[in-house]
């Protein structure tokens, strides 16, 4: 039985104590929020005590912790549970900035820590099933990968100020999900961004739509695109092109029924937020973390995985800002 401590009771806090409570092999055994109410919820729900931060590092009946608080807590957290010996999962991402990813990964290295970075589209089973195609040799070599990921709305805005801005924030899960199907480190990156949904996002600083162009050493290339806007839910799909062929993952629809009419062909509307659209994922990276701790085995999202992926989104800042193809490498060398 692996023992779990939860840190944070928000919305995705409370995704994982869900998770947590559903993998035989697992007791969620604290829950620590300093802050939100939400902490007693689920004591109610899952009949686990609540703690202090403190006291989960002292705590000997907690193998792991799962990190759920504010993004700018994640990495001094990480390294002192890392020192209290317990294997961690974190939510992306590990930091907003490059330099601190890189202290904080030295910790867990230097602690030989297990520690596994939240990017559950790894685990959901559509995209899963793509990347076993691909493996599979059903599209031949891959060439060309396409991501389309748009919110239906932004976040509020003290939000998006705290967030790092859309390349950090929202992108990042397409960086990583890139980086798997290219199969390929990225060589440039190429970018572009604008505000064209409400005026109000760049006055605090942010874009809410933008473009990137990844391309590996070997030619292979990654268009992605994100806004914070979509009429028509929450809009997932990618498509991986190769030399003998493609895959592609739809979006995910309220339901599975098509009507047809003399008004034409309608379907359900799509799943409205990554709440709803990756709860599978969510469970299963879970399940995967608890695996990995229980077996002593590495995460299939590491903490090489964050690294790369803050590496990827201030690379495309850097393109906005200076309109020319941007090297991950260079900005990681420099960062040393
Ligand atoms: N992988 C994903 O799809 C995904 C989705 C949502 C959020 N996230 C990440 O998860 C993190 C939390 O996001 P959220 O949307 O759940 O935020 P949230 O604001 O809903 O929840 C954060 C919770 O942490 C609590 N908290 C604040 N400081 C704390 C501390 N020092 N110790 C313990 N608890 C503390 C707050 O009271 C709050 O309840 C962010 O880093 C975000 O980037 C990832």
């Amino acid at each position: 039985m692996i023992r779990i401590g939860l840190l944070g009771a928000g919305r995705i806090g409370q995704v994982h104590a869900r998770a947590v409570s559903s993998v035989l092999t697992a007791q969620l055994v604290a829950i620590a929020d300093p802050i939100s109410a939400a902490a007693g919820a689920v004591r109610n729900t899952y009949g686990c005590d609540i703690r202090t931060i403190e006291q989960i590092l002292v705590s000997d009946d907690i193998d792991a912790v799962i990190i759920c608080t504010p993004t700018d807590t994640h990495a001094d957290l990480i390294e002192q549970f890392a020192r209290a010996g317990k294997a961690i999962f974190c939510e992306k991402p590990v930091d907003l900035d490059l330099e601190r990813v890189q202290a904080c990964l030295s910790v867990v290295n230097e602690t030989n820590t297990t520690l596994m970075v939240g990017f559950q589209r790894r685990y959901d089973p559509d995209f899963q099933a793509l990347r076993a195609a691909i493996d599979a040799g059903q599209i031949g070599d891959v060439e060309m990968v396409s991501l389309i990921s748009r919110d239906p709305g932004a976040p509020p805005y003290d939000y998006i100020e705290r967030s790092g801005g859309i390349f950090r924030d929202m992108m990042i899960h397409d960086f990583d999900v890139a980086r798997w199907m290219l199969g390929e480190e990225v060589e440039t990156v190429q970018a572009a961004a604008s505000v064209l949904t409400d005026p109000e996002i760049g006055n605090r600083g942010d874009f809410d739509s933008a473009n990137a162009i990844l391309r590996t050493a070997s030619g292979k290339q990654c268009t992605i695109t994100n806004s914070r806007r979509a009429t028509f839910g929450y809009d997932q799909r990618i498509e991986v092109h190769g030399s003998a062929g493609s895959v592609a993952a739809d979006n995910h629809h309220q339901s599975r029924i098509t009507v047809a009419n003399g008004h034409g062909y309608t379907r359900p509307p799509l799943l409205d937020f990554f709440m709803t659209r990756y709860i599978v994922a969510y469970g299963a990276e879970i399940k995967h973390f608890i695996d990995c701790v229980a077996n002593r085995a590495q995460p299939r999202t590491s903490g090489h995985d964050g690294l790369m992926s803050i590496a990827l989104a201030e690379a495309a800042l850097e393109s906005v800002r200076t309109g020319a193809a941007v090297r991950p490498v260079d900005i990681l060398n420099r960062k040393k």
